[in-house]
């Protein structure tokens, strides 16, 4: 499949390793330019471009970037993307350490990834986000072993969340439902489920259980 991937640090270069391993066609940008990418295009077979061809074609499109740079991304990013594509978002707001305050999510409430889909003008699936960029590599297993970990997919558009859940157990993971990009807050910083090491039950009773109230730790 034709993949796009935006943003090549920790959780972007870990998906190009594992989904060229896997046989994907895997486009990757970054901010400064597909000749600094040159190591990791050799590394991985993948395509070093430019930020504003990364989606051409592709079918699933993963935005992995600080959240703060979101707004940097170039205006119609998206465009060229296959009909239906799926747009990942990895991204955690962390105002105090990196973000800087935004009034939007914190004053009026919208979800992480519901601001992100805006600055986007596409629909979003939330994967990945609470998720150690280093299992992305380590952490696989195959479907059935009894260590398998699950991770939260939440998202509106239905189609497009089947789809990232197909990859994501091809990658080797569970997924679990966590429902519409408005119940995404269940999966954000500071919740039982943001970091969770554990299998599909566990992941299901931590969303289950998280508080609409954002953490201190994560309030700018
Ligand atoms: N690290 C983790 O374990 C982890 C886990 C789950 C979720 N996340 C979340 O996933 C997102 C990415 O995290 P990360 O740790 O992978 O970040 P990171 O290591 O800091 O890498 C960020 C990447 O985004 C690129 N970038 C920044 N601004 C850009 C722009 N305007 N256009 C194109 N590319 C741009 C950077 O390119 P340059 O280097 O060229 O500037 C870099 O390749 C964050 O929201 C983070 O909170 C991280």
């Amino acid at each position: 499949m034709k993949i796009g991937i935006i943003g090549a640090g920790n959780i972007g270069g870990n998906l190009t390793r594992r989904l060229t391993a896997l046989g994907h066609d895997v486009s990757v940008a970054n901010s400064r330019g597909p000749e600094t990418l040159r190591e990791l295009a050799e590394e991985t077979g993948a395509t070093a471009v430019r930020a504003e061809d990364a989606a051409k074609g592709a079918e699933v499109v993963v935005v992995t970037v600080p959240l703060k740079a979101v707004p940097d991304l170039p205006a119609g990013l998206l465009d060229g993307a296959a009909e239906g594509a799926a747009v990942i978002d990895t991204g955690n707001y962390y105002p105090q350490q990196r973000d800087g305050r935004i009034a939007a999510i914190e004053d009026e409430g919208l979800t992480e990834s519901r601001w992100t889909e805006q600055h986007l003008g596409h629909p979003v699936i939330k994967a990945f986000n609470g998720t150690y960029a280093q299992d992305i590599l380590d952490r696989h297993r195959p479907a059935g072993d009894p260590d398998r970990m699950a991770l939260p997919v939440a998202g509106d558009d239905e189609a497009a969340k089947r789809k990232v859940r197909a990859l994501i157990d091809e990658l080797g993971f569970d997924t679990v439902d966590a429902g519409t990009v408005a119940d995404s807050w269940r999966q954000q910083p500071g919740t039982p489920v943001y970091g969770l090491r554990a299998g599909t039950a566990a992941v299901e009773k931590a969303l289950a259980d998280a508080s609409p109230e954002r953490p201190a730790d994560f309030r700018g």
